[in-house]
């Protein structure tokens, strides 16, 4: 999940009104920003501080971010035309920033480093959109009415998104969170015939590199046995379905990351610790839970609730008898 963010007084002061895509051409601002929550907690992972849409403003996708909104993209994705401008990526010539911040970080860095990469649908959906969108009404237009051009549009991310994260394993990264964040929007068979392939291909594309990867979706409670059979060592659970029951659905030969409400956390202490324990009971005490949030951190959470959230999980766990 996201790590840094506006909910850090000292990201905010740091990252002024700049594009948070120039903030990624940075290097040295993306390992001091990376860097950030490390200092406050004791978390036991590191996530690159980077955006899904990195990879396609390198490949000459003219996107920006505007804060409050999300990703927008001055002219969508609509025609056949429009998916041969996505060449695929050359991440030493195309990112090479967020590598070389990668192989920093590795110096600085006691925890293991995630680096990270949007999914072909959720990148698409900017892409068709022209921004965030709640219903996805023209993405499930496309790709509903035109098998051929949704294929080649899902292909084309896939040659942007595989070498990105094969990129990133190179420069340093030990472990690889893909995020199909809004995927959860489509029915068990459209996913299946219209994504599962070119997941699957996406995640073929990484086996050789040996690193874990997360495979992370929001509101995916019907499809989480479909995605665990397409991919990943670890499936990221949201909130919205209890976590043992989650993993029954992907089976426990994988792990599970989550999944707590991050809304809860702006409740009082309480809350956070009765949610927190009820998530560590029904994990269990098992091998391959990772505690986390079922999505990212939001801008109003009280810095010091996460610190101490981290803090009770590991004093929790470790009481446990493993
Ligand atoms: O350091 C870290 O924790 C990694 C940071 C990270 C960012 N984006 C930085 C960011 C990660 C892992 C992402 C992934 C990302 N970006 C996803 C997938 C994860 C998810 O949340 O579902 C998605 C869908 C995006 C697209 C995107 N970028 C959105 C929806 C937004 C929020 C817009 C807003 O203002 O509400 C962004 C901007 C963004 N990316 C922020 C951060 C910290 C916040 C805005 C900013 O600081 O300028």
């Amino acid at each position: 999940m996201r790590q840094a963010g506006r909910y850090l007084p000292e990201y905010r002061k740091l990252r002024g009104d700049r594009d948070i895509l120039e903030t990624c051409k940075d290097p040295s601002q993306v390992v001091e920003i990376t860097m950030q929550p490390l200092r406050r907690m004791d978390l036991d992972a590191a996530i690159v501080f980077s955006d899904i849409m990195v990879p396609l403003a390198g490949v000459g996708v003219d996107v920006h971010i505007e804060p409050g909104r999300g990703p927008v993209v001055d002219t969508p994705v609509r025609a056949e035309r429009d998916i041969e401008r996505l060449r695929p990526l050359e991440p030493e010539q195309d990112v090479p920033e967020t590598l070389e911040a990668i192989r920093l970080l590795r110096e600085e860095l006691s925890v293991p480093l995630i680096g990270f990469a949007g999914a072909p649908f959720t990148l698409a959906s900017y892409l068709i959109e022209g921004g965030p969108s709640r219903t996805h009404e023209r993405t499930k237009g496309l790709m509903h009415g035109d098998h051929m051009a949704w294929d080649a549009l899902m292909r084309a991310l896939v040659a942007i998104v595989v070498p990105h994260l094969r990129a990133q394993v190179e420069a340093g990264a030990q472990a690889l969170q893909v995020f199909d964040s809004w995927v959860g929007a489509l029915d068990r068979d459209d996913y299946r015939r219209r994504v599962q392939p070119h997941m699957s291909s996406l995640f073929s594309g990484l086996v050789d590199l040996g690193v874990p990867v997360i495979h992370f979706g929001v509101g995916t409670g019907e499809l989480l046995g479909q995605m665990a059979i397409t991919g990943g060592q670890v499936l990221g659970i949201d909130w919205r379905v209890p976590i043992d029951e989650a993993w029954d659905r992907v089976g426990h030969d994988r792990a599970v990351q989550g999944n707590l409400d991050p809304a809860v956390l702006g409740a009082p202490w309480e809350m956070v610790e009765r949610k927190t324990l009820e998530i560590l009971r029904r994990a269990g005490g098992r091998d391959g839970h990772i505690f986390n949030l079922g999505h990212g951190v939001l801008p109003d959470t009280p810095p010091d609730v996460l610190a101490r959230l981290v803090d009770f999980v590991h004093a929790e766990t470790e009481r446990r008898p493993a």
